[in-house]
Order: C-alpha cells, then sequence, then structure tokens
C-alpha cells in the first residue's frame, strides 16, 4: 500500500465539496491503491457545518481515508499537502460589480498562495474552482514565487464537459465518440468553445452540424450554462463542477493518454496567449504533467474569440496587479 497523500480542500462545507470529499475519500480520483489525509479549511462560522460533514464522511468508513484535518487556520490546511483544491471563495452578492469580487477574493487567494509556498510540499498541484477562477489562480501562483508556477491552475472542465454533452446530444451520439473538443480561455461568459479540430465518430464535427448552430446555440449555451443552472436551480452548480474538479486532477495524476482535456494553466507562450496569463488550452497529461497540444490550425473565427477571452483575462489581471505589488 502506498503512503497516504495529503490532500487540502478549501469551503469544506460548502455544496460543491458536499458532493466533492465523498468521491476523493473513495479513491475516485487519485485511485483505488491511494491512501487519503483530508485537510478541510472553513470559515470560523463554517467549522460546526463542517464538523457535521466530517461525520458524514466518517460514517462512510471508507477504508482509503485516513484522516480529517479540519480548520480555519492557513498553515495547518497546507502544511505538507500535495493536491490543493481551491474551492472557497466569495460568492457575487446583489449589486457587487465584478471587480469588488476579484478584489474581494483576491485577498483570499493571496494569503492562500503565501500559505502554499510556505507549507505545501513542494510538488503540489493545484487546482483552483473558486470564481473568478483563472484569476484567483493568477493571484496565488503569484503570491508563491518558491513553487512552481505551472502547479496552479485553474478549473474549465466543466466547461470542457458542458461542451461535450452539448455536442453529443446535438449529433445524436455518444460523448465517448467525441475526441478534441477545446475551450479556450477564461472560466466565464467570454470563454471559447471551440470545435474546429473535434472530431465525433472520427467525423469532423463540423461537418456534422452547421455554423448557425455553432454561432448562436453551441457557443452561447456552453458559455451562459452557469447562469442557466443558477436560474433554474436558484444556486449555482455543484455536483457537476464537483465531478469537474475531480476529472481534472484525476487526469492531471493519473495521464490522459491521447485524449484532450481543457484545464486553465499559465501560458508558455502557445498560440500568442501571453506568458503566464492562466488561460484555457487543450493538453494532455502523463507522469503528472500536462502539455498543450501544439500545432492547431487557428483561423479567423477562433482567433477573434480567442483574443476576446485574453484580453478579458489581461484586464481582470490589471485590476488585480495593485494587491501583488
Ligand atoms: P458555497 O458558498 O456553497 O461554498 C463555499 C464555501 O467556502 C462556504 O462554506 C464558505 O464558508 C467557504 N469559504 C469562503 N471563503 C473562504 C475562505 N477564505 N477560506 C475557506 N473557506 C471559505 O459555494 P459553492 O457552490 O461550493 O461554490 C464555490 C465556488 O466555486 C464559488 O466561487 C463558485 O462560483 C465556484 N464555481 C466554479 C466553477 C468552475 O467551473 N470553475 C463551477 C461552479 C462553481
Ligand atoms: C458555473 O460555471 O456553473 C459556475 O462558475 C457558476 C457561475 O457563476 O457561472
Amino acid at each position: 500500500m502506498k503512503q497516504p497523500v495529503r490532500v487540502a480542500i478549501t469551503g469544506g462545507a460548502g455544496q460543491i465539496s458536499y458532493s466533492l470529499l465523498f468521491r476523493i475519500a473513495s479513491g475516485e480520483m487519485l485511485g483505488a491503491d491511494q491512501p487519503i489525509i483530508l485537510h478541510l479549511l472553513e470559515m470560523p462560522v463554517a467549522l460546526e457545518a463542517l464538523k457535521g460533514v466530517a461525520m458524514e464522511i466518517d460514517d462512510c468508513a471508507y477504508p482509503l481515508l485516513h484522516d480529517i484535518v479540519m480548520s480555519d487556520d492557513l498553515k495547518v490546511t497546507f502544511t505538507d499537502v500535495e493536491y490543493a483544491l481551491l474551492v472557497g471563495a466569495t460568492p457575487r452578492g446583489p449589486g457587487m460589480e465584478r471587480n469588488d469580487l476579484l478584489r474581494i477574493n483576491g485577498d483570499i487567494f493571496t494569503k492562500q498562495g503565501k500559505a502554499l509556498n510556505d507549507y505545501a510540499k513542494r510538488n503540489v498541484k493545484v487546482l483552483v474552482v473558486g470564481n473568478p477562477a483563472n484569476t484567483n489562480a493568477y493571484i496565488a501562483m503569484k503570491s508563491a514565487p518558491d513553487l512552481d508556477a505551472k502547479n496552479f491552475t485553474a478549473m474549465t472542465r466543466l466547461d470542457h464537459n458542458r461542451a461535450l454533452s452539448q455536442l453529443a446530444a446535438k449529433t445524436g451520439s455518444r460523448v465517448t465518440d467525441i475526441k478534441k473538443m477545446v475551450v479556450w480561455g477564461n472560466h466565464s461568459a467570454t470563454q471559447y468553445p471551440d470545435i474546429s479540430h473535434t472530431t465525433v465518430a472520427g467525423k469532423a464535427a463540423k461537418e456534422l452540424v452547421d455554423q448557425e448552430w455553432i454561432v448562436n446555440d453551441f457557443i452561447p449555451t456552453v458559455q451562459q450554462r452557469g447562469a442557466a443552472i443558477i436560474k433554474a436551480r436558484g444556486k449555482s452548480s455543484a455536483a457537476s463542477a464537483g465531478y469537474a474538479a475531480l476529472e481534472h486532477v484525476r487526469d492531471w495524476a493519473m495521464g490522459t493518454g491521447d485524449n484532450w482535456v481543457s484545464m486553465a494553466i499559465p501560458s508558455d507562450g502557445s498560440y500568442g496567449i501571453p506568458e503566464g496569463l492562466i488561460y484555457s488550452f487543450p493538453v494532455t497529461t502523463k507522469d503528472g504533467e500536462y502539455s498543450i497540444v501544439q500545432g492547431l490550425e487557428i483561423d479567423e473565427f477562433s482567433r477573434a474569440r480567442m483574443d476576446a477571452t485574453q484580453k478579458e483575462l489581461e484586464q481582470e489581471r490589471d485590476a488585480v496587479a495593485d494587491l501583488l505589488a
């Protein structure tokens, strides 16, 4: 049996965690032979609720789960962790502007980045789920100069899965028939779900659907799916987000083979995206490392959309620059 790994999850008493923690503890994320110690962070007011969640996890008697560490202290939470899923964040309230949210969460992710820098294992893999996820990941990365910037990522896997599911429904196929889906850019309404390279059962997706559907249905549906769920459910997506987080980390740790997935990662300059911006790219993963899929042809239609989401990320980055000074 392997040694247990420490996995930190912030916002442990929130809705996403309520589906995610149980699956991590069951071994679905890191494998059936990998014992786990959960490190759960919460706000002081939510620690009692967190205890209740931990009682339920205990009641599952998961064979792989060795311990649960609960705290409102960043040092306790991040010491020796090899994975950190940063889920907790302040949600947008009535009348709050995007910039207000950026700044409030900017403060949270500056502190969490510093604490990861000081206490986590040097190989810690970080996934930011809390919104605005890309820029929060950027802030955490910049606040952790001693860690490898490549280890800071943000979640666009939910967008990727949404895109797969929409295309499968439209083409009457199974999601497993679909290969080479791509989501570029920000986890926001400017993201660009791109089927230019996608195949469905070996056929080019673009030959199976018309451009009108791509422009007026597919792209806006995926971009607006989070808002549509909030409208229908009265709360933001939680189980689907938790599952996407699990898949993001699982694939990063365990490898994708040839399968493309979308991850928001610090750009290395590929496809002209400015270096360091946390931008969603198509990647494959192997041995715990991701690589951007190279050599894709980008037509004018795609470039305009990739530029728009890049511009939004640059604006977000500039809006928090003083927090990082
Ligand atoms: P939630 O409000 O149910 O839970 C968030 C939890 O985080 C709360 O229990 C809160 O007490 C805690 N928290 C807040 N600030 C914290 C801090 N500084 N330290 C520790 N804990 C803290 O929210 P949720 O539905 O679980 O969603 C969490 C975040 O994920 C939100 O920002 C949401 O917008 C985002 N989200 C992202 C995606 C994505 O695809 N990237 C998808 C869905 C939701
Ligand atoms: C989602 O994509 O479901 C979340 O990021 C929630 C939101 O605000 O869209």
